[in-house]
């Protein structure tokens, strides 16, 4: 058997024979994060996939993000490492639901969070992620707004825009729900000088207690620049393994040992290896589907971060 050091270099020595490149979310397996070309948020990592000249792209995350690689830049090949790797939010919604809420909503525009499939996107009018939403309901100009499938994050942008009649689904991250004040309560009892960072797939009490709430790229960089020398992180405990990295003189703590997505820990450096030694489970998306929710996802693009 082959020890984590001699699985990254095969990996590495795959990747180079392939002409691919890893790609991977900050809440993968710190042994995956540590050897990706690129680690980023939902938002950051469709933006790099555009920019790489690799013709292969190995997706170290959920089937969402490689179909969002896949609608930017379909002559690129993207590969799912570990094909059962979805996002139970995301598959809270479907197209007939979508359309059903349409008929119950008319003049709303419809707000899609990025967690979702590339049907649900095709039949919304504006994507969103947790690192731009506030921007994206800024732009627009309709009041009436619908916001799919995340209520926890439909419920953070109605607190933010209470002028606006915001209306939302019923979806949410079973991981971040699961986390409740108790919770990060009891970790500030610990740590009373703490600052809390949380993630707004979180759900109400836990953003009132939050310090700050930012994508997980925002995480590391609001760390950085703030004069606390603890934090409290109420999302994804993969996030720890890049705020360490950046900032070693600092302390984290996860707010609750619960806050771990199964489906975020299914790509392993194996799956890795065995994906770029047989080029599966490659990624698309039918292209009438891809060119509707491609529309949506570039209007969210368009507004600047
Ligand atoms: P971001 O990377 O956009 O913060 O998304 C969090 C998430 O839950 C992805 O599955
Ligand atoms: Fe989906 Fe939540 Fe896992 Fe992200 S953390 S992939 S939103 S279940």
């Amino acid at each position: 058997t082959m020890s984590i050091q001699e699985k990254q270099q095969r990996v590495r020595e795959l990747l180079k024979e392939r002409n691919a490149v890893l790609l991977a979310h900050y809440y993968q397996r710190d042994e995956v994060q540590a050897i990706a070309d690129f680690a980023g948020d939902s938002l950051g990592l469709s933006i790099e996939a555009t920019r790489t000249d690799a013709p292969v792209i190995v997706f170290a995350g959920v089937h969402f993000m490689a179909e969002s690689v896949y609608i930017l830049s379909p002559e690129k090949t993207v590969i799912l490492p570990a094909i059962q790797a979805g996002c139970p939010m995301a598959d809270m919604i479907t197209k007939e639901k979508l359309l059903a809420l349409r008929d119950e909503y008319p003049g709303y525009t419809v707000v899609c969070y990025v967690n979702s499939s590339a049907e649900v996107k095709a039949y919304s009018d504006i994507c969103c992620t947790s690192g731009n939403m506030l921007k994206v309901i800024e732009s627009i100009e309709n009041d009436k707004i619908l916001m799919i499938p995340d209520k926890n994050l439909a419920k953070f942008a109605a607190r933010h825009f209470p002028e606006k009649d915001i209306k939302w689904y019923s979806g949410y991250c079973p991981t971040h729900d699961r986390v409740n004040a108790a919770d990060v309560e009891e970790v500030k009892a610990l740590y009373p000088d703490a600052e809390v960072i949380a993630h707004p797939e979180c759900a109400p009490e836990v953003l009132a207690l939050a310090d700050h709430i930012c994508s997980t790229s925002g995480m590391s960089p609001y760390a950085r620049q703030s004069s606390a020398r603890e934090f409290i992180i109420a999302t994804e405990m993969g996030v720890l393994y890049q705020l360490r990295k950046d900032n070693p003189d600092k302390k984290f703590y996860i707010a609750s040992r619960r806050l771990l997505c199964p489906n975020m820990k299914m790509t392993t450096l194996d799956s890795i290896i065995r994906s770029l030694e047989t080029m599966e489970n490659i990624i698309t998306v039918p292209e009438e589907i891809r060119l509707k929710a491609r529309a949506a996802v570039e209007k969210m693009i368009a507004i600047p971060r």
